[in-house]
């Protein structure tokens, strides 16, 4: 009955000695598993964020930090096992893909390959571009950015290093649930084109629940980590912000592990009001210390969440995210307050006008929160409640398809083509997460005769792509553009990965809502239909979205002729769902029916011979005649009062050098630390949701400033406080970096 009696699991039983008299059992695993984490976050100042490709949406500072966070499941040291690696990106990347399976392959032999591993993105709009290999993913970003593409390669490999000496036996639980306002359905207008009655099936316009995966070793019976999906944009921070930022999945995934680890943390004492006064005599005799020498390590060291190699894992990835805004209040015209235009979110014709808005609007910080929150809930009460046990075997498909053409039967019997990938005007258009160009609209379907002309100076598209990709009018032809290299994927990776009765969907794009449906009830119909009974109605698939390489959108066919954003970026024409499940159906039946799948397909260029690299590095920088780097050029503003308290803002500024000269990986740009029995500890640092990073030039000399800004959070406790900055520089000729630090003056703060 169970499947686990008739074949080999990794039950591994250990006996302990507990307090010298008994003897209990206390290793028990269904698999092997590990885990793994590691800072990707990549520079902090130039670099153009990837998301919204805005031209002036540049890095300049650190909301939080962004990490690859990785689980390995095995079946057996020997059997069959696979990687997921969620990464704090926009999406994943082919060449990231390519760089870390060619590093894995050196370092592992064949254990993990392109069939096991896979990279998934969380869709933030919030990090540093760049780290895509086809040219219309790195216009904004000046080209290919080496250290945007290092710091997301490093990263997982070292989170998969990580993960794999960390495997040991262990049990995991698997528990769903709905996840309440994290988003709703940006295209609406195009979703009602989906057939009545197959929306009828479906309480609302976007899926709103949420699948957790909770990872608990075997020998000591403690949680390790947990990995859910759930589908909402990373659009809750919008297209001006310069804050490197996880966005909302990044809020849950800090929280989340924060929650976590503070379930062990002992307790402070607090401060009563007879020492306050004790307090601000104490601060106001401490000084800033002005810019001094220092080691990297001492940034590694003063970071609060020290990563040894086993730090518990919390994780929320992406699924089929497509048409789902976290901006959940709705689209409204900027000029007038009202709704827009339900067709084509635009205002009398203006795509510029219709911005969504967050429930902490107008702060977008706060709707980040918010909306990490919502995930953050749902997810601790699945964790807490998770009962029900995966067993059953590991197993994965994979396969690279040329998506270029590809020949679908449809369920007609009719057999229709795939087109060379292709963008329409909708895609100009934008959303109403972050409109695009002037002059397009969402819905469009006639491309105006200024821009046909624009268009054709680029690439004219042949009549077969302007055919094949109707009713979708052809703005840029990217399947058809090679100068100076390929504008757009044409090879795309499909995978399947099975974890027992969970089946995981590595989608290489964002699907739409209804695509995405499709698409699971498909897999999960082959499973069911295709195998002799090992596969049932508890069968339960889940889509992991912008995973190993980034195609845009797939909407389905009824959308498709509605051209909104999310149509007029589906690349392959209007039966790209169509191919997908076609295909995915293909891979499902091979795995229920235990067939491996002949010939990988052709696999994907690697282009990072030909990158463009046009953005020029920093200029060596030096800080004003008679400042060093660190000094503090603002220092702390200290109230009336004389005390700080939660909620206000104390912020210093220092004089500092160009935070790309060293991302001071796994450690911090900024802490603030509070005196402890005359010593400073760092209590919070840049990955903290209530200490912002900034970085900023001084119009009128030209030099660099690094700001810290600390929002005194609800649960800080009464003390002295400073903050400090660490930093980088490289002097002319000189081959290595020189660090500095700094630190400002003391300040109380007294939380009553
Ligand atoms: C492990 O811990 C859970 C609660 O966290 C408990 O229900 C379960 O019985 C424990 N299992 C073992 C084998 O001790
Ligand atoms: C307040 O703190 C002072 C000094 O730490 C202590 O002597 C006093 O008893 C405290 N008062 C209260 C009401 O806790
Ligand atoms: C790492 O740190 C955690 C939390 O501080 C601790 O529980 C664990 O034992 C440490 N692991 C190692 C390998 O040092
Ligand atoms: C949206 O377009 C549909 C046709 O596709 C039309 O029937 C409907 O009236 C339009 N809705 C609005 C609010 O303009
Ligand atoms: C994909 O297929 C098209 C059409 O058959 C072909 O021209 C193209 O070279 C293929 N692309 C790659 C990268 O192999
Ligand atoms: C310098 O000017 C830019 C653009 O006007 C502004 O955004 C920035 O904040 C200024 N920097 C400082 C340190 O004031």
């Amino acid at each position: 009955m169970t499947g686990k009696m008739h074949r080999p699991t990794p039950l591994i039983i250990a006996l302990v000695l507990i307090c010298g008299c008994t003897w209990i059992e206390v290793t028990h695993g269904e698999y092997l598993i590990g885990l793994g984490s590691y800072d990707m976050t990549g520079p902090a100042a130039d670099v153009n964020m990837m998301g919204y490709a805005n031209i002036k949406q540049n890095a300049a500072g650190i909301h939080f930090r962004l990490r690859a966070r990785t689980f390995i499941v095995a079946q057996t040291l020997q059997g069959p096992r696979f990687v997921f690696v969620n990464l704090d990106a926009g999406m994943a990347s082919q060449l990231v893909t390519i760089k870390v399976l060619q590093r894995l392959n050196s370092r592992f032999e064949s254990l993990y390959t392109q069939e096991n591993v896979a990279i998934s993105g969380i869709h933030t709009h919030a990090g540093p571009g760049g780290y895509l290999q086809y040219l219309v993913y790195t216009v904004t970003s000046l080209g290919f950015v080496q250290q945007s593409f290092d710091a997301i390669v490093d990263a997982i490999e070292q989170s998969i290093i990580q993960a794999h000496q960390n495997l040991k036996p262990g049990s995991i639980f698997i528990n769903k649930g709905d996840v309440k306002d994290a988003g709703i359905n940006r295209s609406p207008s195009a979703y009602l084109q989906n057939p009545a009655e197959e929306r009828a099936k479906y309480p609302t316009n976007v899926d709103t629940e949420m699948t957790l995966l909770k990872f608990v070793d075997g020998a000591s019976n403690k949680s390790i980590g947990a990995f859910s999906w759930f589908a909402t944009h990373g659009t809750s921070m919008s297209r001006d912000n310069k804050l490197i930022s996880g966005d909302n999945k990044g809020v849950a995934a800090r929280l989340f592990e924060d929650w976590f680890s503070s379930q062990s943390k002992p307790s402070f004492p607090t401060i009563n009001n007879s020492n306050i006064d004790q307090l601000v005599t104490k601060a106001q005799a401490i000084k800033a210390t002005g810019g001094k020498a220092c080691v990297k390590e001492t940034s590694q060291t003063s970071k609060v969440r020290k990563n040894n190699g086993s730090l518990f894992v919390g994780a929320f990835c992406q699924s089929n995210v497509g048409d789902v805004t976290p901006n959940v209040l709705g689209a409204f015209c900027i000029d007038s307050g009202k709704p827009c235009d339900f067709n084509r979110s635009s205002c009398n014709g203006n795509d510029q006008l219709c911005i969504g808005r967050g429930p902490g609007y107008p702060d977008e910080i706060l709707s980040t929160k918010i909306i990490g929150e919502r995930q953050l809930k749902t997810a601790v009460d699945l964790f807490t409640s998770a009962s029900k046990e995966l067993t059953g075997k590991i197993d994965y498909r994979h396969v690279y398809l040329n998506f270029t053409d590809i020949d679908v039967k449809l369920e007609s019997n009719k057999v229709v083509k795939t087109c060379p990938a292709a963008l329409g005007p909708g895609f100009a258009a934008g959303t109403t997460d972050g409109p695009g160009a002037f002059g397009f609209q969402q819905g469009d379907t006639e491309i105006s005769p200024f821009w046909k002309i624009a268009r054709d100076f680029l690439k004219e598209p042949t009549d077969y792509q302007v055919e094949c990709q109707k009713p979708k009018p052809v703005l840029l032809s990217t399947g058809e553009m090679f100068e100076p290299y390929a504008w757009a994927p044409a090879i795309l990776p499909i995978q399947i990965l099975r974890l027992g009765k969970l089946i995981i969907l590595s989608v290489p794009g964002e699907f739409t809502t209804m695509a995405g449906r499709r698409l699971r009830e498909a897999v999960k119909e082959t499973l069911i239909s295709s195998s002799k009974g090992e596969f049932g109605e508890e069968t339960h698939v889940v889509i992991a979205g912008l995973t190993n390489t980034y195609s845009q959108y797939v909407a389905t066919f009824e959308e498709y002729q509605h051209q909104r954003y999310e149509a007029a970026s589906t690349l392959y024409g209007p039966h790209t769902l169509s191919t997908y499940i076609q295909e995915y159906k293909k891979l499902a039946e091979a795995m229920a029916t235990g067939q491996k799948i002949t010939g990988q397909g052709a696999s994907p260029p690697d282009l990072s011979s030909v990158q463009l690299k046009l953005l020029p590095g920093p200029f060596i920088d030096s800080p004003p005649d008679g400042i060093n780097f660190g000094d503090v050029k603002d220092d702390i503003a200290i109230p009336k009062g004389g005390y700080f308290t939660k909620g206000d803002r104390p912020t210093a500024t220092f004089w500092s050098s160009n935070p790309r000269y060293d991302l001071l990986t796994e450690g911090t740009f900024a802490v603030v630390e509070r005196l402890e029995e005359e010593k400073w500890i760092p209590v919070y640092d840049d990955d903290d949701l209530s200490l912002f990073f900034k970085w900023n030039i001084d119009n009128s000399s030209s030099h660099g400033l690094a700001s810290v800004e600390w929002e005194i959070p609800k649960d800080a406790i009464s003390g002295v406080y400073r903050v400090r900055h660490f930093g980088s520089t490289r002097k002319f000729l000189v081959p290595t970096n020189q660090y500095f630090t700094g630190a400002s003056s003391a300040f109380a703060v007294a939380v009553l």
